[in-house]
Parts: C-alpha cells; sequence; structure tokens
C-alpha cells in the first residue's frame, strides 16, 4: 500500500524529464495558458481516463467527470465546468463519454439501496423511465445494459443542448457541437452513438428558450 502511494511522486518527477526531454519548453507553453477545443463530460470509473484514451495532451482537453456522466441541470459543479467551457475557452466541442460495464448505470438498472449515491443514481432510473419500452424488450441482460449505457448518453447530450448555457451560444451563433460517444472498456474502443447536435432543431420546443 505505503509502495503504491510512495512510488506516485516518483512517477511525476520522470514524466516530468521526459516530457523536458522531449521539449524543454513544453511547461513554460502550458503555464502561458489554456485554449481547449473540447470539453469532456465522462464517468468517474478509473478505467476511462479522458485524455490518454484519445491521444489528447494537456492542454486539450477541459474535463468534467462524476458517477455515469450526467448532465444535471442543478449540479453547480458541471455548469460552472460548462459555463466557463463555453464563454471563456470557447470550446468548439462538448463530448459526453459514457462506457459500457458503467456501475453507476448498473446500479440503476437494479433495486439495491447503497447509500446517499442512491440519489445520484435515481437520475439514471429516470433515463430507465423515459425509455422503458425500448429496454423493456431487450431479453438479454447484457445487451439491455449496453442499450441503456448507450441511451443515458444521448439523454445527457440532449440535457446539455437545454441548459441555458448553450441555449444561448447557439442564439449568439457560436459554434458548438455536442457528440454522444460510449467507450469499450474490453476493447479500448470508442463507439460514436451519431447523436451530434449543433443547433435546436431536434430539441422539443418547449425546451427552446428565446433569448
Ligand atoms: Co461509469
Amino acid at each position: 500500500m505505503e509502495a503504491f502511494y510512495n512510488k506516485l511522486i516518483e512517477n511525476n518527477k520522470e514524466w516530468v524529464n521526459r516530457n523536458l526531454a522531449k521539449d524543454p519548453e513544453f511547461f513554460t507553453r502550458l503555464a502561458d495558458g489554456q485554449e481547449p477545443p473540447l470539453l469532456w463530460i465522462g464517468c468517474s470509473d478509473s478505467r476511462v481516463p479522458a485524455n490518454e484514451i484519445i491521444g489528447a495532451a494537456p492542454g486539450e482537453v477541459f474535463v468534467h467527470r462524476n458517477i455515469a456522466n450526467m448532465v444535471i441541470h442543478t449540479d453547480i459543479s458541471m455548469l460552472s465546468v460548462l459555463d466557463y467551457a463555453v464563454n471563456v475557452l470557447k470550446v468548439k466541442h462538448v463530448i459526453v463519454c459514457g462506457h459500457y460495464g458503467c456501475g453507476g448505470v448498473k446500479a440503476a438498472m437494479g433495486n439495491s439501496h447503497i447509500g446517499l449515491i442512491d440519489n445520484w443514481i435515481r437520475h439514471i432510473k429516470d433515463v430507465y423511465r423515459f425509455h422503458y419500452e425500448e429496454l423493456d424488450k431487450i431479453e438479454n441482460e447484457k445487451e439491455r445494459f449496453n442499450r441503456f449505457v448507450e441511451l443515458n448518453v444521448s439523454e445527457q447530450v440532449l440535457d446539455l443542448a437545454k441548459t441555458s448555457i448553450i441555449q444561448n451560444a447557439w442564439k449568439k451563433e457560436q459554434q458548438i457541437h455536442i457528440h454522444g460517444w460510449v467507450y469499450d472498456i474490453h476493447d479500448g474502443l470508442i463507439n460514436d452513438l451519431n447523436v451530434t447536435l449543433k443547433d435546436n432543431k431536434s430539441l422539443n420546443e418547449v425546451y427552446q428558450l428565446s433569448i
């Protein structure tokens, strides 16, 4: 246990040296500021490290992660990240990236009481309720689980579009594309769900704000 912990600072020093060997200005440049073109909203799961799986360097991805990559429009942390990404950093893309085998989504399919987290999981259960007709038809549990992961990502893409922040940006004709991806922890590959939103068109009228 101690060995794992002690190794971390050592790893960090090696990482610094590796980067400096490749590019002596690496940290000087990063310290100047950031202009990432991408906001990533992903799951906290330790197996889905945002930068690593898309080969992005430091400075390229602004990241928000929580359990089951949820976009909860009363979550002040998510909203602050989104606001900063859209209005200050002017990101061009927002990617919601879920993953097959997600523990949060799995919990939402079941009835076990875990603790405080039950209240967070409830948001995922709402997604099940919106799509129960499709999901309940899938007899194979693993297939139903996979589809639930995908539908959850699609719903979060829609929920992002509904935020006042994205509504405002689109109204000002700021170009922002919102994408939905699912990462497969079994082979490392990303499945683009092709649910990209670029404007209000596919959003139910009740969610379209006249700003
Ligand atoms: Co997860």
